[in-house]
């Protein structure tokens, strides 16, 4: 039997390299081999933006339309709205009963999270919890593995707890899912941070190639090298990072070239970025002709959602059954 995949992004809206490069990569090999459920988290995104909710719609569509692009394919997986999914809340409501304050309180992006978002008032109980709903999710589809960043981690480590807890209090109901990491750092952001939307440092998966350049062009290399002639050190420069994720080029010949100054940071930066940019010609061309028929989105997540319904459904009985819930 082939395991069953589950991952979720909650619509931020565009795409960018860093998730090509992570997860999303991920994503796509196992649509090809596994039975995959990948989903738009609209309820989690609530939980840090609940006060402005009007672009959740236009979000939803447009990473859709960029998962598409990027060659997820309805025909070989199940892309679905995690609130077209009805069975979730009442699992939701029997997982919290048994998590306690401090599992979630531990949690590492709790903590970090509200230090970051404190502005936007997220210290609420559906902001605590966001992690119930992450293991209602998973176990919801009866997944056994999730293609996660690296940061999820802890929350996938709950998720097991929860289901272990569940299983010994009521009898085994669900699988213990496995995470499968993908390093969130691969890419680096343009200002050689972690690349992010919030950050304002991505490149986005359908730039034109000249505004990859200009935002290539932008990026801090080695700061031994002020002058042409100074030799570099590849491995403190972000643009050589960017080498490293594309297996089409030398990027051994190209240290070299680095640390005996025989290659031009300029040079050096617009050979990457007429990597970049043509890696991502078919992805562009694709995404042009999806946005001309954005209706391609409500009938894939209508069919996701016919797909999903009846086995949330069936693990929501067995859930009701073994806590003995509506039985007489
Ligand atoms: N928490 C994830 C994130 O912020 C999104 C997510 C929600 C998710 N539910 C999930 C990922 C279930 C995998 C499985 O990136
Ligand atoms: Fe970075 Fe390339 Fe300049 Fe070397 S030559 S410091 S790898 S941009």
């Amino acid at each position: 039997m082939k395991d069953r995949v589950v991952s979720g992004y909650r619509p931020s809206g565009r795409l960018h390299l860093g998730h090509y490069h992570g997860n999303l990569k991920t994503m796509m090999r196992l649509q090809e081999t596994n039975d995959c459920y990948f989903f738009v988290a609209d309820w989690h995104a609530l939980t840090t933006d609940y006060r402005d909710t009007s672009n959740l719609g236009i979000y939803t569509t447009e990473m859709v339309l960029d998962w598409l692009a990027a060659g997820l394919d309805p025909g070989k997986c199940t892309i679905y709205r995690q609130s077209d999914i009805e069975s979730i809340p009442e699992i939701v409501l029997y997982f919290s009963i048994i998590t306690t304050l401090g599992e979630l309180e531990r949690c590492p992006t709790y903590k970090e999270q509200l230090r970051e978002l404190d502005s936007r008032g997220v210290n609420t109980y559906g902001f605590l919890g966001y992690p119930v709903l992450m293991a209602t999710d998973i176990l919801i589809v009866d997944a056994e593995l999730v293609p996660v960043g690296e940061d999820q981690e802890p929350h996938l480590e709950l998720t097991r707890d929860i289901a272990r807890r569940f299983n010994s209090l009521y009898g085994r109901t669900f699988p213990e899912p496995r995470a499968i990491l993908s390093p969130s750092p691969k890419i680096p952001g343009t200002d050689g941070r972690k690349m992010s939307k919030s950050y304002n440092n991505h490149i986005g998966l359908d730039d034109e190639p000249e505004e990859i350049r200009q935002k290539v062009r932008k990026m801090i290399t080695d700061p031994a090298r002020a002058r042409r002639q100074d030799k570099g050190h590849p491995g403190t420069c972000s643009v050589f990072k960017l080498y490293e994720a594309y297996p089409e080029v030398d990027s051994r010949k190209r240290a070299d070239e680095c640390s005996e100054a025989t290659v031009g940071c300029t040079d050096c930066k617009d050979e990457i970025a007429g990597v970049i940019a043509r890696d991502m010609a078919g992805l562009r061309a694709k995404r042009r002709e999806l946005a001309g028929n954005p209706d391609v989105v409500s009938e894939i997540l209508a069919a996701g959602a016919d797909v999903v319904r009846p086995i949330a459904g069936e693990v929501l009985g067995r859930v009701r059954d073994a806590m003995n819930i509506g039985n007489l």
